[in-house]
């Protein structure tokens, strides 16, 4: 079976996406599978990506798609399902067809839809969430629309339109200030909280918007919670059977930092993952039902991590969904389902074999 792993992109996770790339590349079983692996650099180029690239944090530096001399990969071939070479003063050479396409990206142009609708085009299977999923579950805005329409619990938020910003500032400035402060002023369309700020006077609104904007011109601004922070898996049932949810698992953030950023995330140990969390064990099996829930909603396939806020008065909120949640040996996702009996290995090889049927 020949399984092409694409990671990298154009998004600001690019570095988050090769973590995951080379996570999941060392624990496939190379027996059963045969790996292409097509790196897209940040500028956009697709790569046949060299068997020995480093896809891991060394000395505190991220990894990065080299393409400078690579060849180039395209796609897929004209002729059908396959992906093709480009080499400098070379005839275009075909891959020859592949079953099923990991894109492990994250963030836009890769966790969007825009991949997958590349995909459905030709006709190659792939891992997660189709298109519209992919869409809606990339934006914080029309994520929190589709929950609450079918009765979903989402907690209060504004979301800010490029247009708005630049014509009905004042407006949009009071409806936030309604949300009262703190707020979180987030990219509608990013991940791993690049571009996010938690705002607690009104002076800094402006900067923090402008700071969201840099990743999208779509900003949303959420009333902190006061809670604790809960994620879930979930993955697609096998055959006909309903998605399944994992053991969840509580974040906690280490002392300073402010919040779960990007620094706590990935690069210090900011983290302590508890799983299960120290919850009744009604609300554990209350945030698996709405993982699912949550899941379905969006009508997602796959896989997925869904985000809750557990508040101070015994609620669930549903934060976010991301339908390529981080797959790197730090991340939540592959350690809630070790904790559910279902290893690194095994769940990479569930997530290819639900893809394939
Ligand atoms: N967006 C990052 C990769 C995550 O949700 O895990
Ligand atoms: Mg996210």
């Amino acid at each position: 079976i020949r399984v092409a792993v694409v990671f990298g992109g154009r998004s600001s996770e690019h570095a988050i996406s090769c973590l995951t790339a080379g996570s999941v590349m060392a624990a496939i079983d190379r027996d059963r599978y045969e790996i292409v692996p097509i790196g897209i650099a940040t500028d956009g180029r697709w790569v046949l990506a060299p068997e020995d690239q480093r896809l891991s944090i060394q000395d505190g530096k991220l990894p990065e798609v080299d393409s400078a001399g690579a060849a180039l990969a395209l796609p897929f071939d004209p002729a059908g399902r396959g992906l093709m070479v480009v080499e400098p003063g070379r005839v275009p050479r075909t891959l020859g067809e592949v079953d099923v396409v990991l894109p492990l990206l994250h963030g836009p142009y890769g966790e969007d839809g825009t991949i997958q609708g590349l995909l459905d085009l030709v006709g190659v299977r792939y891992v997660g969430a189709g298109v519209l999923a992919s869409a809606a579950g990339m934006d914080k805005g029309f994520m929190k629309v589709i929950w609450a329409g079918q009765g979903l619990p989402v907690g209060p938020y504004v979301a800010v339109t490029e247009r708005d910003w630049r014509r009905e500032r004042k407006r949009v400035i009071d409806e936030i200030k309604e949300l009262g402060l703190p707020v979180f002023v987030k990219p509608a369309r990013a991940g791993s909280s690049m571009g996010i700020s938690k705002v607690d006077s009104e002076g800094d609104l402006d900067a923090a918007v402008e700071a969201a904007r840099e990743h999208d011109p779509k900003v949303i601004v959420e009333a902190a919670i006061d809670g604790r922070e809960i994620e879930c898996g979930v993955l697609q049932g096998l055959g006909d059977d309903p998605a399944e949810a994992s053991l969840p698992s509580e974040v906690n953030v280490a002392d300073g930092h402010d919040f779960y950023d990007f620094e706590a995330k990935y690069l210090d140990d900011g983290l302590r993952l508890d799983i299960p969390p120290r919850l009744p064990a009604e609300v554990i099996e209350e945030v698996r039902r709405l993982a699912v829930r949550a899941f379905d909603a969006l009508g997602c396939e796959g896989l997925a991590r869904v985000d809750f806020f557990y508040t101070s008065d015994g609620r669930l909120l549903l934060n976010e969904i991301n339908t390529m949640p981080g797959f790197t040996p730090a991340s939540a996702f592959p350690k809630m389902w070790a904790a559910s009996g279902l290893d690194y290995p095994a769940l990479v090889d569930r997530l290819i074999q639900t893809a394939l049927s």
